[in-house]
């Protein structure tokens, strides 16, 4: 790319970007369980993987932990949208916890598959990354039969004790062409393996990828806008870095160096699922103080999910006044 005089400098805003509808759910979860119910309302981990999002509910009342012990006994607690294991479950029924689900319908499909799948006897691969919280509560439904898996060295390292009997799922916000590499190299290694009807990778991820694929060669820089364990939006400037265009994860506009804009003539603009666009405003805003004053939306596809709130929170806003 060559670099254009500042008056030419444009940004391309990749449409769909940020918020899915299972953390639009997840937040719109906490809000009403706060204005239903009053402060203080427990949430193990973070709703979503953003600061701001987690900042701005815990100014409003919302307190966040890690563990469920760190949980009152008897008081209000919320699951996170990346789901939780047996285990945790458990753990809120010996504290009398008083639960609200905000695990994305998407998530809990994967449980109900893996519970599925051991129950039929067969020995699970996993594909995801270890240390994310849906992996956790994934591998708690049948941890004794799981395997977790996250390179093709993983597959070619993997033992089963019968290899006849595999099934494999994946974590929902993995990068597309790795999944995809992985599963061949199963079905590869165990030919008869089987795996969810359509594949866990959830709708909001693929459409992000898809987006920055389409868009990344007419741009000379793209920006994701999200939190740094977003798992979604890493997988975002992955996909940019792959396809030769640089890429950076920003929390918003004042992560962004000036040398990065240095010489860049269009930067596209997307941010990961649970990254609100009150930033991605905020980044728009910056650009067009550097000279990038036009801004062009680019929908790559129509994205219209919408997921209905758990019964819990059906029930208190219709018992209320
Ligand atoms: Fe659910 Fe996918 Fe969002 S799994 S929370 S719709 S990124």
């Amino acid at each position: 790319h060559v670099s254009a005089p500042d008056g030419e400098r444009k940004v391309l805003l990749l449409k769909p970007r940020g918020f899915c509808a299972g953390v639009v759910r997840a937040v719109d979860i906490v809000r009403i369980a706060l204005e239903t119910f009053g402060a203080p309302i427990y949430v193990r981990k973070e709703i979503v993987h953003n600061r701001f999002v987690v900042n701005e509910l815990a100014e409003k009342g919302a307190i966040f932990v890690e563990d469920i012990d760190q949980v009152p006994e008897g008081s209000r607690v919320i699951y996170s949208a990346h789901g939780v294991s047996p285990a945790v479950r458990q753990q809120s029924k010996d504290r009398n916890l008083r639960v609200i689900d905000a695990t994305c319908p998407l998530v809990t499909k994967v449980h109900v598959e893996a519970v599925k799948f051991a129950r039929q006897g067969y020995s699970l691969v996993l594909i995801g990354h270890r240390d994310h919280e849906e992996i956790e509560g994934t591998l708690g439904e049948a941890p004794d039969v799981t395997t977790v898996v996250s390179s093709a060295a993983e597959v070619a390292a993997l033992e089963v004790p019968d290899p006849n009997r595999v099934a494999y799922l994946t974590q929902t916000t993995l990068s597309l062409d790795e999944a995809r590499d992985m599963i061949e190299a199963l079905k590869k290694k165990f030919p008869n393996i089987v795996g969810p009807h359509s594949q866990d990778i959830c709708y909001a991820t693929e459409n992000r990828q898809v987006a920055v694929k389409n868009v990344a060669h007419q741009a000379d820089l793209v920006l994701v806008v999200g939190s740094n364990n977003s798992s979604n939006s890493n997988r975002l400037v992955e996909v940019s870095r792959n396809l030769g265009t640089k890429g950076y994860l920003i929390d918003n506009s004042k992560a962004i160096r000036p040398e990065w804009l240095e010489g860049v003539a269009t930067v596209a603009v997307t941010a990961g699922a649970s990254a609100p666009e009150v930033l991605v405003e905020d980044v728009v805003k910056y650009l067009g103080s550097k000279g990038f004053g036009s801004v062009e939306e680019v929908e790559v596809m129509p994205e219209n999910v919408r997921f209905g709130l758990p019964p819990e929170i059906v029930q208190a806003i219709q018992a209320a006044p």
